[in-house]
């Protein structure tokens, strides 16, 4: 492809764009760069932006991105990207290599945090009181299943090992991945799910995906097991896991996403003592990670290059 002379990109996040426009590089003339923090804002600009870097871009604005080329999304997950109107002319594209390592030290440091009781610990110093009856536990030996094994998956996977977690994987192919013992297909879910100490969701939200652990996927963990879901809310059924937390079907949960974000003040799932809600932050918006990802991206495009990172529109990542 001829390299292009001009190229309009709009940078858009519902706060702080500026903060990411200003770590756009490109050659002295060759980009015009618009911000928006709001659909109105967007609107008034889309006709004319070749290029979108984005997140939660409004996807009803698609109809009126008559020149669009290329959209990047902020992040790694692209679910809220793929919306049927984007036209098949635009190439989407993700963060890529950004957030793996944050993920494995969030999904290690929360493991941490039950087994070694830290909760408990800190109770007990609040009350002033010590409570040398009660042990901590090693993580080492227990066993994390992964469920999904892209780049974040198998960081995360890396980081267990190296910490001596034994660590079993589900993804769709199946296959052999270096540092996890056991890699399931999805066909096979229940089977990983019944192994794990630790069972982490770093799986894109897809037709397939959504609602992927339920009430039979919940009861198939062991009862001392906790969940951890670092990938989409909607990956589980939340009323399914508010029933097994109650009725203490399984250890607990770490949160990181939820069907419905900011969590609503109402939602159960703030009660549970053996819950842990955090809010979206186990990969964090870095600007100067995720502009570094983007300027790579960005100096190709404008070579006319093939881009790096393209997502599968017809497998939803
Ligand atoms: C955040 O959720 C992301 O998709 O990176």
């Amino acid at each position: 492809m001829a390299a292009r002379r001009h190229t309009s990109v709009l940078v858009y996040r519902p706060t702080d764009a500026d903060v990411f426009a200003a770590r756009v590089r490109a050659p002295r003339g060759r980009v015009t760069l618009h911000t928006a923090a709001t659909a109105d804002e967007a609107k008034a600009v889309i006709g004319e932006i070749d290029v979108v870097w984005a997140w939660k871009f409004p996807t009803l604005l698609y109809a009126n991105a008559a020149r669009l080329a290329w959209l990047e999304t902020m992040g790694a997950g692209v679910d809220w990207a793929l919306a049927p109107e984007l036209p098949a002319r635009v190439t989407v594209t993700r963060a890529a290599g950004v957030f793996g390592p944050w993920m494995a030290e969030y999904t290690l440091g929360w493991c941490l945090f039950v087994t070694q009781r830290m909760a408990f610990y800190r109770d007990a110093q609040r009350a002033r009181e010590w409570r040398g009856d009660v042990m901590p536990d090693r993580l080492s030996g227990t066993t994390m299943v992964i469920v999904g094994l892209g780049e974040i998956g198998r960081t995360i996977a890396g980081a267990a090992r190296r910490l001596g977690l034994r660590v079993v994987g589900v993804s769709r192919s199946g296959r052999r991945t270096p540092g996890v013992s056991r890699v399931y297909r999805p066909s096979h879910l229940h089977r990983a799910l019944a192994e794990g100490d630790f069972v982490v969701l770093v799986t894109p939200l897809t037709a397939e995906t959504r609602g992927l652990i339920g009430e039979r996927e919940l009861a198939a963990m062991k009862s001392s097991a906790w969940l951890v879901n670092i990938g989409r809310g909607p990956l589980v059924d939340e009323a399914a896991l508010v029933n097994a937390l109650g009725a203490r079907r399984i250890g607990g949960a770490v949160l990181d996403v939820f069907a419905v974000e900011p969590l609503p003040p109402v939602h159960p799932l703030w009660t549970f003592d053996n819950v842990v809600v955090t809010p979206h932050i186990a990969g964090p918006d870095v600007p100067e990670e995720l502009a570094a990802a983007f300027n790579a991206n960005l100096a190709r495009y404008i070579a006319g290059r093939p881009l790096r990172h393209v997502v599968d529109r017809r497998r939803g990542y």
